[in-house]
């Protein structure tokens, strides 16, 4: 083999996710005498517990033990930013439907799961705000701290502004549909000690919850991952509650104890995508071009803080999308909400952000009559004085121009367009829509000290190589990437790497395997391992071959020392003889960027990743019934590290948008109860929605300008956006019925209902 990175290779464990024979948590074999714990749920939004009895659950068929608050030895709360404004269990007050009372252990998870809903609770009703407009009205509490991104002098470009627009927006929430729930298996050992299996995004942080709640030192905690099914980041804190539930009974128990929620209770019990309310005011001139911007994104945060900061933050570091504002002020309201708290979900609010921006770039382009991809195209970041994002970050690795370029050329848009809008005069019940959205998201989490990780590699004496890094996989990919990278260190191939499971013990204090990061600091700090040991073979080899050190090469399996030749194998043995320590651990920083939230200035971002999108989609007037007849895609992974793996990113990612922008619907009723908590109401996307024509493409002359891992970037989110244009297609369908001269404000997601809606809205509007 002549190197192994930048290949497309197979996913390490595509042909067991395909068989059946890849373990999840669920499958590992169970331990003896394994218990089943079940959680007992608020049956309302917001009330005072006023009675409690548990008698019923207590004396149900298998039943062990029961565990409230009170029967928590160590802390009770497990926020995960230190709120501490989420309990492990509630007590006198409930503050979302679904919220946990109580957890039940029995012999088998059916007993369990029947006992859990035994329990007699009454409740005196407490006023409840769910939605986003109840919460404004109750009086707008925040559930953390807002943030401000200001730049220019917003108040004078209005003023000298020849157009002002003002609108709102709707932008939906998201399950998260991980094809696994969430699930914990706890082992209690000697000594205190305690092994969490977990299917969890973030080890560390379980780790040290469990013992926080346990009372023990996160020394006697181990956190084991092998694979999650999905997390999507519905497993970047989700999970405490399951580890920590799971550990407490076996450490009371003292037997092995796993709980998995019904997806029922996981869809209703934890934390999914943030629904937003923009509100904004566009200040614009006669060409198209932004002056000013002034818009708030107000969030249900749910009935805690969570990563409502951080996602809130993320929301309004992308209202610019790939767009230059000269004077422009930005605010986020993170609502406190009595629902279940919202979380990560892949784009971390970037996507409801970056919605808002391509709204504005819609606004303008209707009230002028333009195609919104010249609207777009005027409003590109560019070159010294337009340059500079909201909050203060330059943006110097500019290439969107050249991607959107590309894409409109080879996608044929304007052709297309101009055919659809001949199409559309007709004025038939079938309407078809074209737009073209750009991507530009930011690469490293907004917390600073998160953008590190560590690694642990050992070689034995026969060349195979036991790799372990801090990250976790969850189907994107990230432990073959990670392979590629050593095996390109040690010039071997591919099976002299075992890929083991992520673990607390092996590297510590790692940082949630989230923000698209993984693979950039894994990667390095898995090279950095690797080139230490590298770095002894070469002396070793120099000095018993007698040749200069940089005359000792490695390729193919085998390490040249001038004139010898002897395999990789061969060396580590002789270098084991020599006793040359065959181990090492490596770690990795982000450089040069810092972020200063106050001020709401800093470099956040190590650099962008860039991407476009053209959609086309058919919209029946009468029904609102659509379908994407076809969608072209361009996207930035600079030097990709496996092609193969980055687009089947990038395609999942955009049906995954689709899914949010389009179906997946979240309805809850006025008690506060989810009511689309099952496949069977909440809809996503499918193999058949799958566009008719899928055309997806990397920009294979991408290089990434910063000193990434291999000049890659981070693929794992930003392709999530190119979505949107699927709405902007449908968006267009929808204007074709008043002349293109109204904007439709198509909320998301754009259900067939809503397009209908819209529609005949626009209709009346348009007295058409
Ligand atoms: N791909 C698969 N198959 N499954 C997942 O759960 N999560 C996404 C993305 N791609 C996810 C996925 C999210 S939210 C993130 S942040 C990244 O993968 C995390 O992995 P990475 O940093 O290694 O790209
Ligand atoms: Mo991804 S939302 O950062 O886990």
């Amino acid at each position: 083999m002549s190197g192994v990175v930048h290949k497309p290779l197979p996913h390490e464990s595509a042909h067991k996710h395909v068989s059946g024979r890849a373990t999840y948590t669920d499958d590992i074999v169970e331990p003896t005498g394994l218990l089943h714990a079940y959680l007992g749920l608020s049956t309302r939004a917001h009330a005072r517990v006023t009675g409690i009895d548990l008698d019923p659950v207590r004396n149900a068929p298998g039943v062990i033990d029961i565990i409230t608050l009170a029967d928590v030895p160590g802390h009770t709360d497990i926020s995960p930013v230190g709120a501490h404004d989420e309990p492990l269990f509630a007590t006198d007050e409930v503050m979302f439907w679904g919220q946990p009372l109580f957890a039940v252990i029995a012999e088998t998870r059916d007993q369990a799961r029947r006992a859990a809903r035994l329990a007699r609770v009454t409740y005196d009703d407490l006023p409840a705000a769910i939605s986003i407009d109840e919460a404004e009205a109750a009086g707008g509490e925040l559930v953390t701290a807002p943030l401000t991104l200001e730049r220019g002098n917003v108040e004078k470009a209005f003023k000298s502004a020849p157009n002002i627009i003002e609108g709102e927006m709707e932008i939906g929430g998201q399950e998260h549909f991980y094809l696994e729930g969430h699930i914990a298996m706890a082992e209690p050992g000697e000594d205190g000690d305690m092994l969490v299996h977990s299917s969890t995004q973030h080890p560390s942080e379980i780790q040290h919850m469990v013992a926080h709640v346990l009372g023990v030192n996160s020394a006697a905690v181990t956190v084991k991952v092998r694979r999650m099914g999905g997390g999507f980041g519905g497993k970047e804190t989700q999970g405490s509650l399951f580890a920590c539930v799971a550990a407490l009974a076996a450490r009371r128990l003292g037997r092995a104890v796993k709980i998995r929620p019904d997806r029922d209770d996981d869809m209703s019990g934890t934390g999914k995508r943030h629904d937003f309310k923009a509100r904004y005011k566009l200040g614009f001139d006669n060409k198209g071009r932004v002056l000013a911007v002034d818009a708030t994104f107000a969030a249900r945060g749910g009935m805690s803080a969570d990563l409502t900061g951080p996602v809130t933050d993320r929301a309004l570091f992308h209202a610019d999308n790939a767009y230059y504002y000269p004077a422009v002020l930005l605010k986020s309201k993170p609502l406190r909400t009595n629902t279940v708290s919202n979380t990560a979900y892949r784009g971390f609010g970037g996507p409801q952000g970056l919605i808002g921006g391509e709204r504005f770039m819609e606004e303008i382009a209707y009230s002028l009559g333009m195609d919104p991809l010249d609207v777009r195209k005027a409003n590109f970041y560019g070159t010294e004085d337009r340059n500079v994002t909201p909050y203060h970050q330059k943006v110097t690795d500019n290439i969107i121009e050249r991607v959107v370029e590309e894409l409109e050329a080879s996608s044929d848009y304007r052709k297309r367009r101009q055919a659809i809008v001949d199409f559309n005069a007709k004025g038939g019940v079938i309407r078809k829509g074209i737009a073209l959205t750009p991507v530009k998201f930011g690469i490293s989490f907004t917390a600073t000290f998160y953008n590190q990780a560590g690694a642990l590699i050992h070689v034995y004496r026969d060349g195979s190589i036991h790799l372990n890094h801090g990250g976790t996989e969850m189907g994107q990919g990230l432990n073959m990437k990670v392979a590629q990278v050593v095996a390109d260190v040690f010039g071997v191939g591919l099976d002299q790497i075992s890929i083991t499971a992520t673990q607390t013990d092996k590297v510590p204090n790692t940082s949630a395997t989230a923000a698209s990061s993984g693979s950039d600091l894994n990667g390095k700090a898995a090279q950095n391992a690797a080139r230490k040991i590298r770095s002894r073979l070469v002396k070793f080899a120099a000095k018993r071959f007698k040749v200069k050190e940089r005359d000792v090469r490695f390729a193919n399996g085998f390490v040249l020392a001038g004139d010898e030749e002897l395999s990789f194998a061969d060396l580590c043995d002789k270098a084991y003889f020599a006793r040359v320590q065959l181990s090492a651990t490596g770690f990795y920083k982000t450089p040069n960027i810092h972020w200063d939230r106050e001020k709401g200035m800093g470099r956040p971002f190590f650099y962008f990743a860039y991407g476009a999108s053209v959609s086309e989609v058919s919209v029946d007037l009468l029904t609102g019934e659509y379908q994407v007849d076809r969608v072209d895609i361009l996207h930035d992974v600079g030097k990709s590290l496996n092609p193969a793996i980055d687009l089947g990113q990038v395609e999942g990612a955009f049906v995954q948008g689709m899914g949010w922008l389009t179906t997946e619907e979240l309805v809850w009723d006025d008690k506060g109860q989810l009511r689309t908590h099952a496949p069977s109401t909440y809809k996503i996307p499918l193999a058949s929605d799958v566009p008719r024509q899928f055309n997806v493409q990397l920009a294979e002359w991408s290089v990434n300008p910063e000193r990434s891992i291999k000049r890659s970037k981070a693929v794992g989110e930003p392709p999530f956006m190119l979505a949107v244009s699927v709405v902007e297609a449908l968006s267009m369908a929808v204007a074709s019925v008043a002349g293109y001269r109204v904007c439709p404000r198509l909320d998301v997601p754009a259900t067939p209902e809503r397009v209908l809606m819209t529609a005949e809205r626009l209709r009346r509007e348009a007295g058409a």
